[in-house]
């Protein structure tokens, strides 16, 4: 169980993106995405949130074919840590928070309780973000939106979490933190969490599973210890790199000038 994708193809216009994508994501475990720029990481997740819909093909979370599901269903479901945000605004950071609470409302004019409240607190206490609580959401730096992002999505209370790079803003610290802190919600509330990245040694260090994808297709799955590899990484990406391991096993990518 987790996310179940068959034969999923999807197309900007004529242009085809995604190609016939079948794979298995596992629930209680961390996916990584990895692969090229442009070779439709952000359009694979944006299709299993539902924001795009396939051309052909099936998603099923935990058994359920999402076809069945409306929005609000879906959206209790899965949430997303998007790459790009143009929601920056000049609501405060726990009203912005709260908004992931949308989709749980018993009614559009249902306003929110005080559980919904309990839980935006906790979510930022939880990543540290308590301090900015009442800031004005753009008065945020980047790295501190970018958590403020994954904070909303926790709320949201989701099944299955996407995260589309959620330490492209953030230092080395900030970076393995948070990725400590979704790993340890994916164990303990046995999420199926799934992240889009490119520092390869974090993807080894954290990711049970890696898939590589290359021009709309998966070119690889497996442990990060099976996916990569110096060969993959040169089919893939065209990189030269050394792959040298830890005592534990775990990969970790030097590339070569
Ligand atoms: N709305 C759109 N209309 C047309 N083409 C698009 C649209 N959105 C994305 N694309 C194209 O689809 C391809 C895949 O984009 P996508 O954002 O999924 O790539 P990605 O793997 O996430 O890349 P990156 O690592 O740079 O974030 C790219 O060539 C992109 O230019
Ligand atoms: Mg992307």
């Amino acid at each position: 169980m987790g996310v179940r994708v068959k034969n999923l193809s999807f197309s900007y216009g004529d242009k085809e993106i995604l190609k016939k994508i079948k794979v298995d994501i596992a629930k209680g475990k961390m996916t990584g995405i990895l692969g090229p720029n442009g070779c439709g990481k952000s359009t694979f997740l944006k299709n299993i949130l539902g924001y795009l819909n396939p051309n052909e093909g099936e998603i099923v979370f935990n058994g359920r074919d999402t076809k069945a599901l409306d929005k609000k269903d879906r959206a209790k479901l899965v949430s997303l840590v998007p790459q790009k945000s143009n929601l920056m605004t000049n609501m405060s950071v726990k009203d912005f928070v709260l908004m992931g609470r949308l989709p749980h409302l018993k009614s559009s004019w249902a306003g929110y309780s005080f559980d919904d409240r309990q839980k935006v607190e906790e979510n930022l206490k939880f990543l540290g973000l308590e301090k900015f609580s009442e800031r004005v959401a753009i008065s945020l730096s980047g790295g501190e939106f970018q958590r403020v992002l994954l904070a909303r999505a926790l709320t949201q209370d989701p099944e299955i979490l996407l995260l589309d790079e959620p330490t492209s803003a953030l230092d080395l610290n900030h970076a393995v933190e948070l990725l400590n802190k979704v790993k340890s919600l994916v164990i303990e509330k046995s999420l199926t969490g799934v992240a889009v990245l490119h520092d390869l040694n974090l993807a080894a260090m954290f990711c049970d599973e890696i898939i590589m994808m290359k021009d709309g297709e998966i070119k690889y799955q497996g442990t990060p210890i099976e996916v990569l590899t110096e060969e993959n990484l040169q089919k893939v990406y065209n990189l030269k790199a050394r792959v040298i391991r830890d005592e534990s096993g775990v990969p970790y990518i030097i590339p070569l000038v």
